[in-house]
């Protein structure tokens, strides 16, 4: 299970799904659809972008899930949650989610390093830049562009 919010996926996400790929006979990219009102793109949106990305990879599916991660886990199956590590900062945070996983149920959470290409690689940081004017095609898959810019074009002033 490769979950996220992936809003938007970037080509960090797709270097740890590619990768999970290459470990496990199936992946499962899932898509967080409740954690937070106060995303960019939708979750219908969210995961068409990962399932366009993620096309040429014939073990990865992608699905949205509400609830708690551990619960979908259980419901597909999945015995691993992966998750990419950009640097130390992340690790705490991390850890400690993984150590709740497991103790909600037996699961193994897969720690696997970023590239070092992507490690300032945030979603967050992507939209933050293109608001701006910034380039960040070469962060994100090509085919995410038009709509990003669509989506901050159109949204509210603060
Ligand atoms: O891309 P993100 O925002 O880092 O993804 C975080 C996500 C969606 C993987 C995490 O918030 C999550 O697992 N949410 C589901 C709710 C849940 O299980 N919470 C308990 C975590 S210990």
């Amino acid at each position: 299970m490769c979950p996220g919010s992936f809003d938007p996926v970037t080509n960090g996400h797709l270097d740890i799904i590619e990768r999970a790929a290459t470990l496990f006979d199936e992946v499962v990219v899932a898509v967080g659809i409740n954690k937070s009102k106060n995303r960019l793109f939708s979750p219908d949106e969210r995961i068409g972008m990962l399932e366009q990305a993620t096309a040429g990879l014939p073990n990865v599916s992608v699905a949205g899930f509400t609830g708690l991660l551990t619960t979908f886990c259980e419901e597909r199956g999945a015995n691993a949650i992966v998750k990419g590590l950009r640097a130390v900062s992340d690790y705490e945070y991390e850890l400690q989610m993984a150590q709740m996983n497991a103790s909600l149920t037996r699961i193994e959470t897969v720690f696997v390093p970023t590239s070092p290409e992507w490690s300032f690689l945030a979603s967050s940081l992507v939209k933050e830049v293109a608001a701006f004017g910034g380039d960040v095609s070469g962060l994100v898959p090509g085919f995410v562009l038009g709509p990003l810019l669509e989506k901050l074009a159109s949204r509210p002033a603060e």
